[in-house]
């Protein structure tokens, strides 16, 4: 026994420690050192058979030695505890896809619609959803308990609701009833009563009808309105814009050219009233409603009528994108199914 047993000991156990690669084979090359029969722990038993003096200076060296083993084992131990693979992460592996949104239907027509109308022009303009009496009804020359009401069948919001119109004359605002506006054309007055003609505008927005739903209604759906005005805007201004708007927007889909057919048709807010048709596969589709600006319309927006004129024109969202993308029931759109959605 001698300290170059000791030395050896320590040479070889401290490579053999940091060798080890988990903690099983930790713990057998503790026994191995340190256990009951282990090599230092002999070595500790025969000190005792050793004269005095290399008694306590081998013992001091040898328990020196076991405290450094006890160590480095104890630390071993600790950095596999900690470990944490470095890299568990194959950066070769092709990344998941997150499933990305799209546009609704919908959304891609008015955009579509938009950028026509931008392009000839007109400003895109909005308006209140909920509307009183006086712009969705009155200043467009539909009186109170006058007839043509009846086209528009309306739901109206409770007094006591506390809404807050948008519009700058205040006493108007108070004693009128709230309603879901029936159509965009309300939005054809605010804009006279804020701007000066010359102009042309379209209007974007969500309607409201009080009405049983079918394959063509519901009781909610969407408008474009459009309105253009300056001194001398004629019907012959109105027939290039809409048809010019509908070959831009089935152009490339229609390989034949589409046919108009212009109807009379009475919407008190205009006169003379049209309607458009248009020739889609031997069908004849009804797509635009539309006249010159009525006098009365003007007057309630404070223009003088014999100075100024223009056409209005209102078309139904759902029923162009309906006829683009071939969508059989209106109902679709606003159903939630993504079998419908994805398509799209
Ligand atoms: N507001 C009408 C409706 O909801 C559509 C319409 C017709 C708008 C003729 C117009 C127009 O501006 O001139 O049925």
């Amino acid at each position: 026994m001698d300290y170059n047993e000791l030395e050896e000991i320590k040479k070889s156990a401290s490579k053999e420690i940091q060798e080890i690669s988990d903690a099983n084979s930790l713990e057998l090359l503790r026994i191995k050192y340190l256990g009951r029969k282990g090599k230092l722990t002999e070595i500790l038993r025969s000190l005792k058979d050793l004269p005095d003096d290399q008694k306590r200076e081998i013992g001091s060296q040898a328990n020196k030695l076991k405290k450094e083993l006890d160590n480095l084992l104890m630390q071993k131990l600790q950095d596999f505890k900690n470990y944490k693979p470095k890299s568990s992460f194959d950066v070769s592996i092709p990344g998941k896809k997150i499933p990305l949104g799209h546009l609704h239907p919908l959304t891609k027509t008015e955009q579509k619609i938009q950028s026509i109308f931008t392009s000839m022009g007109f400003s895109i303009v909005s308006g209140p959803e909920i509307e009183n009496d006086y712009y969705n009804f009155d200043a467009l020359n539909i009186p109170p308990n006058h007839p043509a009401r009846d086209a528009w069948n309306t739901f109206w919001i409770k007094r006591d609701t506390n809404i807050q119109m948008y519009t700058n004359d205040a006493n108007r605002k108070n004693d009128q009833r709230l309603l879901l506006r029936t159509h965009t054309s309300p939005v054809q007055i605010r804009y006279m009563e804020a701007h000066h003609p010359p102009f042309q505008i379209i209007v974007p927005g969500r309607v409201f009808r009080y009405e049983a739903t079918d394959a063509s209604h519901e009781i909610n759906f969407h408008q474009v309105e459009g309105l253009m005005v300056g001194k001398d805007v004629s019907l012959a201004n109105f027939k290039f814009i809409v048809e010019e708007f509908f070959k831009k927007l089935f152009g490339s889909s229609v390989k034949n050219r589409i046919q108009f057919r212009f109807r009379p048709s009475y919407f008190p807010f205009v006169e003379p009233g049209v309607e458009v048709d248009i020739l889609l596969k031997n069908k004849w589709l009804e797509v635009i409603g539309a006249g010159m600006v009525h006098p009365r319309v003007f007057e309630a927006a404070h223009y003088n009528p014999r100075e100024w004129q223009g056409f209005a024109f209102g078309l139904g969202l759902e029923r162009i994108a309906m006829i683009e993308y071939n969508i059989p029931d209106i109902r679709l759109f606003y159903s939630s199914d993504l079998r419908f959605i994805r398509q799209f």
